[in-house]
């Protein structure tokens, strides 16, 4: 579990390959199929951002609208929230994100390339569990480590990876002058406009610049969606009344400074999270935490994870965040290696007492009989979204024989996370009278099922093909014989199997192969 006080806690760092797909596999036909594709890729690239096409953003929003269905919609007890990305400072003043929300980092002193002081030293065959920045710097001069391109390194040191922004135009910014000096402008409204003009010595003759800005302005890209919930904890509570145990989910975007984002979509600088904070009494916190690890499970097996590829790993009390009193983390056996999918943790009530003491407000549940307000306690089970893709494309992921010697690849998709649900085809696109009615089949299973794909690129065998490697659980096709016997032949992705079906029970049908799948 990463989180503030990261400097011992959550370095995610490969382990040995344990599955039989490898990451660029994935990635070549996330690009391909145009699920994923670098971000700015036309410019090339920005790294840590990773943009998603057609499939992709259908792929990724089934599995959050399942999530969301599964945690929000089908239970009495949760509510939702949808905070803005930037909140006031203090949220993070508060909640120790601007103390330390921190990852270990080096520098290589000749290039002055960065790097995550843990992953370094991880990939070079050392143990890092529990160690701080000073066991870093330790193990690096003891056994003279060096950076990849061979040169010494510095001592480790903490990075915040939160992403400062200015919120207004209170700042101004003092660029580099031809002449090697910075000049720039603070314009106040009074007309009382200050020219500002410095001189760089050769030791700053590097710098491209620099950025004057009323420390009041400051504010965040959030590095989680958590305090989005807790910081409207009130508001919940004086709208919803609701009874405890209860818990605000939400879902969004997160946005964290990572020294080297890596592994495809894995640890990205911009990627979305889906968290609940779950309020209980302080007493019930353990029975609630082990409800919880069970439901995650559930939602594993619900996105098609192989249970044996799921893993609890109880974070020991050194790598544990400064908050939590218990973690859980999730792991997945991904294309990397067994890495964090999600977690699981006991927050006590650090982030409402915080919160209540910085803004001076009272943040307590009044129970319903009468009994004395307290401030709940809280359990937190935080899922990215991006993880749970490549989880999802990762368990997905086959190739099979298919005849002597040919190899189909196929994306075996739950049919609710499936980006397209049916592709319907004539078999010939060049006779009107095929055309027309597999129109007609078209329309009708869109009006039904919504993403139905009408397919008529290329041959059959190639829409399959096709079809398959985008993870199309149905393909329907209108030939000849339709046209008499008012019958079309249904294609079923994993067995390949093919059934003639009447148009008149097609819904049917379809409805019982999908819900066996
Ligand atoms: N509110 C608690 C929290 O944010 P976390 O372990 O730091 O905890 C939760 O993050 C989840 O967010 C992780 O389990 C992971 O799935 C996802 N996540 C964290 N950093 C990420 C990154 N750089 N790229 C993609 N997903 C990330």
């Amino acid at each position: 579990m990463s989180s503030p006080n990261r400097i011992t806690s959550g370095f995610n760092v490969s382990t040995p390959k344990s599955t039989e797909t490898s990451l660029d596999t994935i990635v070549a036909l996330a690009k391909r199929r145009g699920f994923i594709f670098q971000g700015s890729e036309i410019y090339g690239g920005l790294a840590g951002t990773w943009d998603y096409g057609h499939y992709g953003l259908i792929l990724k929003r089934n599995i959050m609208r399942l999530w969301w269905k599964m945690f929000v919609e089908d239970r009495d007890d949760m509510f939702g929230v949808d905070a803005a990305i930037l909140m006031n400072q203090k949220v993070w003043q508060a909640s120790g994100h601007v103390a330390t929300f921190v990852d270990p980092m080096v520098e290589d002193l000749l290039t002055h390339q960065r790097y995550r002081a843990d992953h370094l030293l991880k990939e070079k065959g050392f143990s890092v569990d529990g160690l701080n920045l000073l066991g870093m710097t330790k193990l690096i001069r003891e056994h003279n480590v060096k950076s990849p391109d061979g040169n010494a390194l510095s001592d480790a040191q903490t990075f915040n990876m939160m992403f400062k922004t200015v919120v207004g135009p209170k700042y101004t910014s003092l660029d580099r002058k031809t002449s090697g000096g910075l000049s720039g402008r603070i314009e106040f409204l009074n007309g009382k406009n200050r020219e500002l003009a410095f001189d760089v010595n050769d030791e700053f003759s590097e710098l491209g610049g620099f950025m004057i800005y009323d420390t009041q302005s400051i504010s965040y890209l959030r590095p989680e969606t958590a305090q989005g919930i807790f910081t409207n904890f009130k508001n919940i509570v004086d709208t919803m009344h609701p009874e405890l145990p209860f818990g605000i989910a939400q879902q969004g975007k997160a946005f964290r400074n990572e020294i080297r984002p890596r592994d495809f979509i894995f640890r990205a600088r911009e990627f979305e999270q889906m968290e609940i904070e779950y309020f209980v009494h302080p007493d019930e916190w353990q029975s609630s935490f082990e409800k919880w690890i069970e439901l995650t499970h559930k939602w594993c097996e619900a996105i098609g994870l192989p249970k044996s590829s799921v893993h609890e790993l109880e974070v020991s009390d050194s790598d544990r965040a400064h908050y939590s009193k218990r973690t859980v983390d999730f792991e997945f056996d991904f294309p990397i290696g067994r890495e964090e999918l999600s977690g699981l943790a006991y927050r006590t009530s650090f982030d409402l007492d915080n919160i209540a003491r910085e803004s001076k407000q009272r943040i307590e549940y009044v129970p319903r009989d009468g009994g004395k307000p307290f401030i709940p306690h809280v359990i937190e089970p935080s899922f990215g979204v991006e993880r749970a893709f490549m989880a999802v494309l990762t368990s997905a992921y086959h190739e099979e024989k298919v005849g002597e010697d040919d190899t189909r690849v196929v994306l075996k998709f739950k049919p609710e996370l499936a980006p397209v649900k049916l592709a319907v085809s004539p078999l010939l696109r060049n006779k009107p009278e095929l055309v027309s009615k597999a129109r007609e089949v078209y329309a009708a299973m869109k009006k039904k099922y919504g993403n139905v794909m009408y397919d008529d690129n290329g041959n059959i065998g190639k829409r399959y093909r096709r079809q398959d490697e985008i993870g199309t659980p149905l393909c329907l096709v209108i030939d000849f014989e339709t046209l008499t016997d008012e019958a079309v032949t249904v294609r079923h992705r994993d067995t390949m199997e093919q059934t003639r079906v009447k148009i008149s029970d097609l819904t049917t049908e379809i409805d019982k192969l999908l819900e066996a799948f």
